[in-house]
């Protein structure tokens, strides 16, 4: 084990009283839940724009505010005396950037930096910040490290790197210490503790395979096979939300142990296909997933996966799911859901 992994991992990280923002959402909900099972205490912040209530535990104090509304974070983090956050409260579809991108600017740039001003209120010291692989755009390189170069070509990507660059400002201060944790595909649900994804709005590719085998919507459009990869089709690091969000737990303990402040990529390492997941999901339901082939989606990059060893090394996290646990979780989650009267 090398200096960094025995020295943060070995950190029992002190129960923290974590603020999240975003706490109803999707990954959020994951977050929430992991920080319980870690023995730490939440509170939420959420302006239920696209999370849930119900998505919240019993007994984990709920405050619907937007995070660019500074004077309602700030009475949460004096009230609940909060000394460490992790940031998740944003909008995160590429596309839809392209075309609004004040809307994007204004919550994933202005909501942080809102947030880091309410911190004054109290001794919030750690933050765990929700960033992408969209920083990278469409990396010339493959695996992506922490060092690739940033290149973003969405205005979400921009978002999350201006965002990045906004809490390294803070924490050359010295008033904070934060991890960004660089997402790739985040993926998945946890069925048996009632956490997974809102398909209403997406337009993610497992949600929306899921969608097509149960008949919700008439077929998948595959973006592209003419991309220079094994089946012509774009390839992507499809990580376990469940993983993800133990990456989260593992940042703070990182930080509470003493670590510096860094970006993180949040992968697994391994390149999948977009026929490769159709694959997946076929077998796991049982049934073919009515899809057509169609041309490439504008700013697609045709690969993009993650070096993940920083994680490992830093962090003493590593993914535990592969994609047929994904697929699967997915598939149960959302079968679950559509039967559900
Ligand atoms: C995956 C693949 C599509 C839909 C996501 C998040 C983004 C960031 C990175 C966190 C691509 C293909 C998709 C469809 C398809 N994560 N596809 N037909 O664009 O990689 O970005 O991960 O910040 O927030 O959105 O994810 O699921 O849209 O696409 O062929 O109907 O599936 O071309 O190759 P993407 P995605």
């Amino acid at each position: 084990m090398n200096h960094d992994r025995r020295q943060f991992a070995e950190t029992e990280a002190a129960p923290l009283r974590v603020l999240v923002t975003g706490g109803a959402g999707y990954i959020g909900s994951h977050v929430v839940h992991a920080l319980r099972a870690s023995g730490h205490q939440a509170v939420v912040v959420d302006d239920l724009s696209t999370g849930s209530a119900d998505a919240v535990p019993t007994g984990i104090p709920l405050e619907q505010a937007d995070v660019r509304d500074t004077a309602a974070v700030t009475r949460v983090v004096s009230e609940h005396r909060v000394d460490a956050c992790v940031h998740l409260a944003g909008v995160k579809n590429a596309g839809e950037s392209m075309t609004d991108p004040d809307r994007y600017l204004s919550i994933n740039v202005a909501g942080t930096i809102s947030l880091l001003q309410a911190f004054a209120a109290g001794d919030v010291r750690h933050l765990v910040f929700s960033s992408s692989c969209a920083v990278y755009g469409a990396p010339a390189r493959l695996p992506v490290t922490e060092e690739s170069p940033v290149a973003p070509v969405s205005v979400y990507g921009y978002t999350k790197l201006a965002a990045e660059q906004t809490i390294a400002a803070y924490c050359a201060t010295g008033r904070l210490r934060a991890v960004s944790l660089r997402y790739f595909n985040a993926a998945g649900a946890t069925p048996d503790a009632g956490l997974g994804e809102n398909w209403d709005h997406t337009q993610n590719l497992i949600p929306l395979l899921c969608k097509a085998v149960l008949g919700v919507i008439d077929e998948v459009q595959v973006f592209g096979t003419d991309y220079p990869t094994p089946d012509g089709t774009a390839l992507r690091d499809y990580i376990h939300v469940a993983d993800l969000a133990d990456a989260h737990v593992a940042a703070l303990g990182y930080l509470v142990g003493g670590g510096q402040s860094r970006a993180v990529n949040l992968g697994t390492g391994v390149a999948t296909s977009v026929l490769q997941a159709i694959a997946s999901l076929a077998a796991v339901a049982g049934r073919p997933v009515p899809h057509r082939t169609v041309g490439r989606r504008t700013g697609d990059p045709p690969q993009i996966w993650a070096d993940a060893s920083l994680a490992s090394s830093a962090l003493g996290w590593r993914a535990r799911h592969g994609l047929d646990d994904i697929v699967r979780s997915a598939w149960t989650w959302h079968s679950r859901a559509s039967a559900a009267p």
